[in-house]
C-alpha cells in the first residue's frame, strides 16, 4: 500500500474491449490503494488507454499525450503510463519517441501495469507479451447492472485495413466453465446486463482443444458460441446478454437460431458490412462477398424478424471506385440497417492494405461518399424505427436523459435508446410506450400501470 493515498487519472479511447480493460485498471488501482482523481493536474499517475484503429485515434490520443508531457515536467516523479493498442502498435519506438512515458503495456496486460506501480523500477518499462486475460482481475463497474464479459481475445482474421490483429495476437477463448463462473457472480451483485466481447465472437471456443493440449490440459470441454450463450441465458438474473462483435463469414443458423429460442439474448445484431461491393471486399480479406452477406441478412430475418441490424462501414478503402461505392448504397437501401458506424478508410502501419499504392481514393471524394453514405443510413435508420412507434417496449432504466433533465433514459432490448417520462430507477425494466422515432432515439412514457401489476 502506498503510505500517501496516491491519485491516479485515466482517460480510454476505442472500443468496449478497452473500456472494459479500464474497468479492470480502476479495479486494480483502488486494490493497490489508489484512488480517483478528478483531472490530470491533481493526479500522480497519469494514465492512457489507447486506440490506433484509424488515424483519427492517434492524431486525437497525442494531443493528450503532449498534455502529460507538460504535467511530467513539472512534476518529474509522476508516473505517464500508456496501455492499448496504439502502445502495444509502437512498443519499438515508443520509450525513444516519447521518452517522458515510464510505463507502456499492450491491451490486455493490465496486470503488467500492477507489476510496474509495486516494484522498485523507476526506469522506462514496456509489456508486451500476448499473454493475459483482464477477466480475471477485480472490475469497478460505471453502472452496476451492466457488465462486460471478455470471451476471448485477439483475433485469427486477416482484413487486410485492420491493425487489431498486430495488437491483439491470436485468438484465445476463456474456458466455458470459468465464464459461467463469472456471469453467476456477476448476477449475484446485481447485473441484469451483460455483454460478451470479443474481436470474433462466433469463433469463440474453436482454438480451446488445441490451448488445452498445448497446455498439457486433459481435453477441453467442447464448446461452441451458440452453446456457451445457452449456458449464460440460463443463469437466474441474468435479463439480457448482448455480444459484438460477430463476423459474417462465422455467423451460423445455431446463433441465428439463439436470438430466437433464448430468452435473454437480445434481438440485436451487430453484423459489420465494411463494403457492399464483392471486389473490395476480397481486397479486404473479409472472405465472404456480397451475396453470401446478403444471405446472412436473410436468414437473420427470416428466423427473427423483428431484428434491429447494425453495422461498420468503411468508404474509400483502396481502388474503391463510383461503381464500386455505389454497391455499399444498394446493400445499406436493401438492409435497412437500424444503425450504421461509418468509417473514412485510413491506411495503418504494418497493414497489407497501407502497402497499396495503386487506386488510392483522394480525401474529398472520401469525405463526399461518407457524405452520402451517412444520409443513406439515416433515413433508414428513421424509416426503419418508426416500426416501434405505438408499441410498447421493455426498456432498461440507465437514469436521466441527457437532452431533457425531466426525463429518463434507457434502452430496448434491439439497443435504441429511449428518452422517456416515468419513475423508474437505474437498472429496473420499464415498460415504455413509444411515441415518436428519429434515426438515433425513439420517446416515449413509462405505462404505470404495468409497473403496478
Ligand atoms: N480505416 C477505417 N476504418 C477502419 N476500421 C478498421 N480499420 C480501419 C481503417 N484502417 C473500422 C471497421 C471496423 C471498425 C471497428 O473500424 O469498420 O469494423
Ligand atoms: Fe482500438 Fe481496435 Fe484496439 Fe479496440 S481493438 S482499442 S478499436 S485498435
Amino acid at each position: 500500500m502506498p503510505s500517501k493515498q496516491l491519485r491516479y487519472h485515466l482517460t480510454t479511447f476505442g472500443c468496449q474491449m478497452n473500456e472494459h480493460d479500464s474497468e479492470r485498471m480502476s479495479g486494480m488501482l483502488e486494490a493497490l490503494g489508489y484512488s480517483e482523481s478528478p483531472d490530470r493536474e491533481s493526479a500522480d499517475l497519469i494514465l492512457f488507454n489507447t486506440c490506433s484503429i484509424r488515424e483519427s485515434a492517434d492524431s486525437r490520443f497525442l494531443a493528450h499525450l503532449g498534455q502529460a508531457r507538460r504535467l511530467k515536467r513539472e512534476h518529474p516523479d509522476r508516473i505517464v503510463g500508456v496501455g492499448g493498442c496504439w502502445a502495444q502498435s509502437l512498443k519499438h519506438e515508443v520509450f525513444a519517441r516519447f521518452p517522458f512515458v515510464d510505463v507502456a503495456f499492450g491491451p490486455g496486460q493490465v496486470h503488467k501495469l500492477a507489476e510496474f506501480l509495486t516494484s522498485e523500477s523507476l526506469s522506462a518499462q514496456g509489456y508486451f507479451e500476448f499473454d493475459g486475460f483482464t477477466g480475471r482481475l477485480p472490475a469497478r463497474r460505471t453502472r452496476p447492472f451492466q457488465a462486460w464479459l471478455q470471451i476471448s481475445v485477439g483475433c485469427n482474421c486477416a482484413c487486410s485495413y485492420c491493425i487489431v490483429p498486430s495488437t491483439r495476437g491470436r485468438e484465445v477463448s476463456r474456458p466455458p466453465h470459468e465464464l459461467v463462473e463469472e456471469v453467476r457472480a456477476m448476477a449475484r451483485d446485481g447485473v441484469r446486463e451483460v455483454t460478451l466481447l470479443g474481436q470474433n465472437v462466433n469463433s469463440y471456443g474453436r482454438d480451446l482443444p488445441a490451448t488445452a493440449i498445448a497446455r498439457g490440459e486433459r481435453a477441453a470441454e467442447r464448446v461452441t458460441f451458440a452453446g456457451l450463450l445457452a449456458q449464460i441465458d440460463a443463469i437466474e438474473g441474468i435479463e439480457r446478454i448482448r455480444y459484438t462483435s460477430p463476423h459474417p463469414k462465422d455467423m451460423r443458423e445455431d446463433v441465428i437460431r439463439a436470438h430466437r429460442d433464448l430468452e435473454s439474448l437480445c434481438e440485436h445484431i451487430h453484423l459489420p458490412l465494411q463494403s457492399g461491393c464483392s471486389r473490395i471486399l476480397k481486397a479486404m480479406r473479409r472472405t465472404y462477398d456480397r451475396s453470401r452477406y446478403m444471405d446472412r441478412v436473410a436468414l437473420i430475418r427470416e428466423q427473427v424478424p423483428d431484428v434491429a441490424l447494425t453495422t461498420d462501414i468503411i468508404v474509400g478503402f483502396p481502388g474503391e471506385t463510383e461503381e464500386d461505392f455505389s454497391q455499399t448504397l444498394e446493400v445499406v437501401e436493401e438492409v435497412g440497417y437500424d444503425g450504421a458506424f461509418t468509417f473514412i478508410y485510413s491506411p495503418r502501419r504494418g497493414t497489407e492494405a497501407a502497402r497499396i499504392d495503386d487506386g488510392l481514393v483522394p480525401h474529398e471524394v472520401k469525405v463526399e461518399r461518407m457524405e452520402r453514405l451517412v444520409e443513406l443510413v439515416q433515413r433508414r435508420a428513421r424509416e426503419r424505427a418508426q416500426r416501434f412507434v405505438g408499441r410498447t417496449l421493455e426498456v432498461l432504466a440507465e437514469g436521466p436523459s441527457r437532452t431533457d433533465a425531466e426525463k429518463l433514459r434507457g434502452r430496448t432490448r434491439h439497443n435504441k435508446v429511449v428518452n422517456f417520462s416515468g419513475l423508474a430507477a437505474p437498472g429496473e425494466l420499464a415498460q415504455v410506450e413509444i411515441s415518436a422515432a428519429t434515426s438515433q432515439t425513439l420517446a416515449g412514457e413509462e405505462t404505470l400501470l404495468a409497473r403496478a401489476a
